[in-house]
């Protein structure tokens, strides 16, 4: 029986098969009027209510086979949203089907959607509105069994004024005539129909065009834009080809990409068929597209193997962040790979720090009774993750032995949700009938309990290959030397002319690090690595957070410039939290957050307030 936390829904009585939405997108009113169908059955016997996960979603009517049915929306609990049990007219014994319509609209407190005036937009002509869903906002935008251990198939008709886009495949558009203004509007029909869970299901419509960048791949997003990311995507299908390569052909038919608005609060969102992507991703060089690998990667890793609950979040993305980095390793070469490894590395670091080492989400199986999946996100279920199955990998007998693994535990369970105690099974059950006891006898001397439930770092120190690093930590140490003299002259702008933006990114973080640099010594980094002015934003980040750490109060600007215009929370967040605690930027940090609230996503606006105490 699946087991959720973070759902209210009656998940060991019924299961959803497929959703059928029909929306009518309003930009003047944002909201989304319209129904959700739920083909349900019931799993047990003698079913008499189904209970739906929803979110500040105004219920109108239920109803099934015409007839209306009882309902009733519970009290709001404080993270998961208000139960909707609805009454069925006669109860279910185990196995039967019926289909429930609800008639609703989505609120303006809605979660997922963000709603964006045309300004926030690039045009600045027309208004947009995209969803992000994972890992529990699937319930504000439709009634439904908000757990990844439900997977369904789903359709869609969504009628508005602007073109949409979904997370499945499009089939037809309907233009209309509006009567009222004469604005033409469309309903954009969609299918998808491999079986996901809820949290894949996404939407986002505005002036959006298209350009072909694959042969199965198109890169959409707003006219003024699809030049540059035409240009800085173009691996994506052999990103798609190497993920085939090590795993299994790719099943989903599209893989297109959807280039955001500044807003849009992740690097990248893996939902099927049109991967969303933020736009800092659009450095000119390509240097970032390391996040599409990473999506693509989630095609098997999620997608298709999906985590049963958000305690096995690391089943998504530790796999994946492996994935990744063996699609990397493919296409770059190992010492590229490696280097990105010794960067999680850093990353896990920081996040165990932030949280404390005894703290409960450090662990990789963390238990989320109670808690809010956005609480628990960081660094630790992709890096201790990886870093488990790098171990693995290599205490098993390296590649050739783990990527059959991987192959296989695909094909075990493509279409399925899993927990951790099936993944393990698993493994063992392939080691065991491909290599025998050798294997297995390995596998026990794995220190299991404290991988899978202990805090703080993992229990094992991979070597990671650092001939990448290397240059960076010279580098580094010779900055800290120079530390003492009042004009240095050892630094050139060469110093970094070779380095990939990934080093300098390392490098940067080194010196972060450091007891901070003198005021002068930073005016002379600048001047010789023109780092304020730098379009990379992974360097800009650190190089920002360095100055903060340091209380080099000339990039203060900067800083408010870069963070209310970034909507992506992996560089918003550091970015507040460190201004926040920088001598005279507290209050600077709190003013700029209010005064740029509206630009964020919901999701991005809660845990920036909650960073910088405005929030519980
Ligand atoms: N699925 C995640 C994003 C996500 C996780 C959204 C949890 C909501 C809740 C996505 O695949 C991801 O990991 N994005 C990373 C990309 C990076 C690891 C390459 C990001 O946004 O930074
Ligand atoms: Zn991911």
């Amino acid at each position: 029986m699946p087991y959720d936390p973070t759902s209210q829904s009656n998940l060991d009585e019924v299961s959803t098969s497929h959703i059928h939405l029909v929306l009518a997108v309003d930009f003047a009113a944002k909201t989304l009027t319209g129904s959700a169908a739920l083909d349900v059955e019931a799993i047990a016997e003698n079913v008499s209510k189904v209970v739906l996960d929803t979110s500040y979603i105004d219920v109108r009517a239920v109803s099934a086979a015409g007839q209306a049915l009882d309902f009733n929306l519970g009290v709001r609990h404080e993270k998961y949203g208000s139960a909707l049990t609805i009454q069925l007219a006669q109860p279910l014994a185990k196995g039967e089907k019926t289909k429930i319509i609800v008639e609703y609209a989505t609120t303006q407190e809605c979660t997922a959607c963000q709603w964006l005036e045309p300004s926030q937009t690039v045009g600045k002509k027309h208004p947009y509105l995209f969803t992000q869903c994972q890992a529990i906002h699937a319930r504000s935008l439709l009634p439904c069994q908000d757990s990844p251990s439900i997977k369904l198939t789903y359709s869609a008709d969504i009628t508005t004024p602007l073109r949409a886009v979904m997370s499945a495949v499009p089939k037809e558009e309907i233009k209309h005539d509006n009567a009222k203004d004469g604005a033409a509007i469309t309903t954009f029909k969609f299918e998808q129909r491999q079986r996901i869970p809820s949290y894949l299901i996404a939407l986002a419509v505005g002036n959006l065009e298209g350009r072909e960048i694959g042969p199965r791949s198109t890169v959409w997003t707003e006219p003024e834009v699809l030049e540059a990311a035409a240009w800085e995507f173009v691996d994506t299908e052999n990103f798609i080809k190497t993920g085939e390569e090590l795993l299994t052909p790719y099943d989903w038919g599209r893989y297109d990409l959807l280039v955001l608005p500044a807003s849009f609060p992740y690097g990248g969102m893996e939902n099927p068929c049109l991967t969303f992507v933020t736009p800092s991703l659009l450095a000119g060089d390509r240097s970032l597209v390391d996040v599409v690998a990473h999506e693509i990667a989630h095609s098997w890793m999620g997608n298709l193997v999906t985590s049963q609950n958000w305690e096995h979040f690391w089943l998504n993305e530790g796999f994946t962040v492996f994935i990744e980095r063996k699609i990397l390793g493919r296409m770059k070469g190992k010492e590229h790979s490696e280097f990105s490894a010794i960067l999680g590395h850093k990353s896990l670091q920081e996040s165990i720090d932030l949280y404390g080492k005894d703290h409960p989400f450090t662990a990789l199986r963390p238990c989320l009774r109670g808690e809010d999946p956005d609480d628990s996100f960081s660094r630790v279920p992709y890096e201790k993750g990886f870093n488990l199955l790098y171990y693995l990998e290599k205490h098993l007998g390296g590649a050739e032995v783990f990527e059959p693994y991987l192959r296989a535990h695909v094909q075990e369970f493509a279409g399925r949700s899993i927990n951790t105690d099936d993944w393990k099974a698993f493994l063992y059950t392939f080691m065991e009938k491909e290599h025998g006891q050798e294997k297995v006898d390995l596998l026990n001397k794995v220190d299991w309990e404290t991988w899978l439930s202990g805090t703080g770092m993992p229990p094992v120190d991979n070597k990671f290959d650092d001939t990448l690093a290397k240059a960076c930590s010279c580098l580094c140490k010779k900055w800290d030397d120079s530390r003492h003299e009042a004009h240095p002259k050892e630094f050139e702008s060469s110093d970094i002319a070779e380095f990939s933006s990934t080093q300098t990114v390392v490098f940067l973080e080194k010196v972060a690090d450091l007891k901070p640099l003198p005021h002068g010594h930073l005016d002379l980094m600048d001047e010789m690595y023109h780092l304020t002015t730098v379009r990379n934003s992974e360097i800009r980040l650190r190089w920002q957070l360095l100055c903060l750490k340091a209380d080099y109060e000339k990039i203060y600007p900067e800083v408010v410039a870069f963070a209310s215009t970034m909507g992506r929370m992996k560089m918003a967040r550091p970015l507040f939290r460190t201004l926040y605690k920088a001598k005279n930027g507290a209050e600077l940090a709190r003013e700029t957050f209010l005064k740029h609230k509206s630009f964020y996503h919901p999701i991005a606006a809660t845990m920036i307030a909650k960073d910088l105490g405005l929030a519980k």
